[in-house]
């Protein structure tokens, strides 16, 4: 079997990451694709974790590029071009500089790549990854934002923080849009299959919502020069590796719904069946009302991102 090609368009610092646990888990070849002011620095970051895989004892081979024709036939594309957050900047303060990086990257996805999988990454997450799917004009079951995974790994390990348990043992999932206004649900989270509401008290519990809600902010913050990436990275990997192990993983990404959860041509985060068919399926959950209404509200932001990308 031929090894899979994975084009990692953006060789920043979520990109670098992305391109080390590529080669660590023997995922396939990578190439990592950035301008031309920085394809020394896509290709400085290749080169040193080539030097690195003797070590590992894996091979993967990994090259950096600015020339688009060196994606071509991959099989999944992670997308991170674009401008992180800075201290004080929402998501959606990004997004006329992202937009314009995510129409190019597009264009040329469609080119090059035309049956690839598509994870896309950069921020504000649920319009970048409306207006790729929309340039691109591919099949919804191939292109899906990473968000969900991302919320519910920080959901979890606060979780896990909290009550001195291994973060392994809690599974959650969280819906919505990638921001402030997404929509945890520890109502069906659990510990080693022990409901997470019995173990917690609930003012302890909605300190975790809330924290969660705000993780990407905290980290901003604490950073001052940049947004998260490690995480980012690790979460995108998981669902690119879903698609390609054909593991059939059930994980929160933000999926095109054309009905489900009563809404229509968005995409927002929503438990998704992922395997070699990509998004298999969109598994709907019955909400209460509460939890309908919190969804309600957060398409509302995700529904206003989406209107200033014109698209
Ligand atoms: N094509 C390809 N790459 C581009 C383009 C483009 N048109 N424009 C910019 N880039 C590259 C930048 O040169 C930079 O190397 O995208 C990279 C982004 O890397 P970082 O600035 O380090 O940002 P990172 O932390 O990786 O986050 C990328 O993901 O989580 C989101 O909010 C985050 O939108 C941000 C994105």
């Amino acid at each position: 079997m031929a090894r899979k090609k994975i084009a990692l368009i953006g060789g920043g610092q979520i990109g670098g990451i992305l391109a080390l646990l590529v080669a660590q888990k023997e995922l396939g070849d990578a190439v990592l694709f950035d301008i031309p002011e920085k394809e020394g620095v896509a290709k400085g970051k290749t080169l040193d974790i080539m030097e690195g895989t003797p070590l590992m004892g894996v091979d993967s081979n990994l090259s950096g590029t600015s020339n688009y024709e060196d994606i071509k036939g991959a099989d999944v594309v992670i997308v991170t071009a674009g401008l992180p957050r800075k201290p004080g900047m929402s998501r959606e303060d990004l997004l006329d500089v992202n937009i314009k990086i995510m129409s190019s990257v597009a264009e040329n996805v469609k080119k090059y790549c035309p049956d690839a999988f598509c994870i896309i990454v950069t921020n504000p997450l649920d319009a970048m990854v409306y207006s790729f799917k929309k340039i691109t004009g591919f099949p919804k079951n191939r292109v899906v934002g990473m968000a969900g995974v991302l919320d519910t790994g920080r959901f979890k390990s606060f979780v896990a923080m909290e009550l001195g348990v291994s973060a392994e043992d809690v599974a959650a999932t969280v819906l919505g849009g990638h921001g402030p206004t997404m929509v945890p649900l520890p109502r069906l989270a659990t510990v080693g299959g022990v409901p997470l509401t019995e173990l917690i008290s609930d003012e302890k519990l909605e300190a975790i919502v809330t924290r969660t809600r705000k993780a990407g902010t905290e980290i901003v913050g604490l950073l001052g020069n940049g947004s998260a990436f490690f995480s980012p990275a690790i979460s995108a990997i998981e669902m690119a590796e879903a698609y390609l192990k054909d593991k059939k993983r059930i994980l929160p990404c933000a999926c095109l719904l054309e009905g489900e959860y009563g809404i229509d041509g968005y995409y927002i985060g929503v438990p998704a069946l992922l395997g070699s068919g990509g998004v298999e399926k969109i598994i709907e959950i019955k909400l209460t009302d509460e939890e309908k209404e919190m969804l309600m509200n957060s398409l509302e932001a995700v529904k206003k991102a989406v209107a200033e990308t014109k698209l």
